[in-house]
């Protein structure tokens, strides 16, 4: 438990992570409403963040922990846990580590926490689009860049390094040729993505499961009201005095993963919190196991290769 009553979960390489973490993924968004939201999750307790070079949130994540230090809302840097991520075009082992050094210089800090691989894919040297396309999708040289992941771990830039949307024969190939293994997976993960495979693989590794997409993007393009709408959840909802939200974000508490929660609404912000001290029953989860299961993006080029 960390001083501000969020669990911790203890990764592989026994660095503490805050169960609970703010996404700044709000893309093309001005980085003064990602600020802005950033001193207030702080202000309510929030101390793991995460971002990454595709989101445009380093920059503006990194002036509001400049903020939040000067106004002694933290007294030190080492009081959060900050994940960024390798975008598939800097996935290419002599791209890595400079790659790492941006991002930081972005966020005006002199280490991560975590250091994630975004996705198990490169992109064509040739290519200049930043989005993966059918066209330039490359295939991860996954020896070359995890070795180049490890040496950013080696030389302080992260406490820990690991992997995002990272599919079980992926993470076959990957801890067949590391010397430090990743310590996590973030993937998409709710209620209707419950990923039950690839978590009993991670179980069984050692690698920490951290979940994206855990409200599945209401409210964004990306998503819709899967969750929030799920009669299931709505009824056990209910029966707690909960909102759905709530239920999502606790079924994800008891499974063991992290989870990343992106709000930027002060109410939801401390609503999202406030899921450590009650629990689902038997009869819930049990219910929650039946849902019918259906991924984000199932219609995208990259689908084929993530997790
Ligand atoms: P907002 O920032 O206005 O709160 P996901 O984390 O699955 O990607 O979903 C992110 C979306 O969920 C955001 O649009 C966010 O909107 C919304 N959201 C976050 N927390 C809650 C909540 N407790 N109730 C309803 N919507 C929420």
């Amino acid at each position: 438990m960390s001083n501000n009553n969020i669990p911790t979960l203890v990764l592989s390489d026994n660095h503490h992570m805050p169960a609970i973490g703010m996404g700044t993924f709000l893309f093309q968004s001005p980085g003064e409403i990602t600020k802005t939201a950033v001193i207030e999750a702080i202000k309510v307790g929030y101390r793991h963040f995460d971002t990454a070079s595709l989101y445009g949130t380093e920059q503006p994540l990194g002036e509001a922990i400049e903020e939040a230090l000067k106004l002694g809302l933290i007294g030190s840097r080492d009081e959060l846990f900050i994940t960024s991520k390798l975008w598939f075009t800097d996935a290419q082992p002599d791209r890595v580590v400079s790659a790492l050094q941006k991002s930081l210089g972005l966020l005006k800090l002199e280490y991560l926490d975590l250091y994630l691989i975004h996705m198990p894919i490169s992109s064509k040297p040739e290519s200049n689009s930043y989005f993966p396309t059918e066209d330039n999708i490359a295939e991860l040289d996954i020896k070359g860049v995890w070795e180049a992941m490890e040496e950013c771990k080696r030389l302080g830039l992260t406490k820990s390094i690991g992997v995002s949307n990272f599919p079980v024969r992926t993470l076959q190939s990957l801890l067949s040729v590391a010397s430090i293994p990743p310590c996590l997976n973030q993937v998409e993960m709710n209620p209707t993505c419950q990923q039950k495979e690839l978590r009993e693989y991670c179980k069984e590794k050692d690698i920490l499961i951290a979940a994206f997409s855990p409200l599945g993007a209401v409210g964004t393009r990306r998503g819709d009201n899967r969750i929030l709408g799920n009669e299931i959840l709505v009824e056990i909802a209910k029966s707690h005095g909960k909102t759905v939200a709530q239920v999502a974000l606790r079924w994800l508490h008891e499974q063991g993963v992290g989870f990343i929660a992106k709000s930027y609404n002060k109410e939801r912000m401390k609503q999202n919190l406030e899921i450590f001290d009650w629990s689902l029953t038997q009869n819930d989860l049990e219910k929650i196991s039946q849902i019918k299961q259906i991924r984000l993006h199932q219609d995208h080029p990259l689908f084929e290769y993530i997790a």
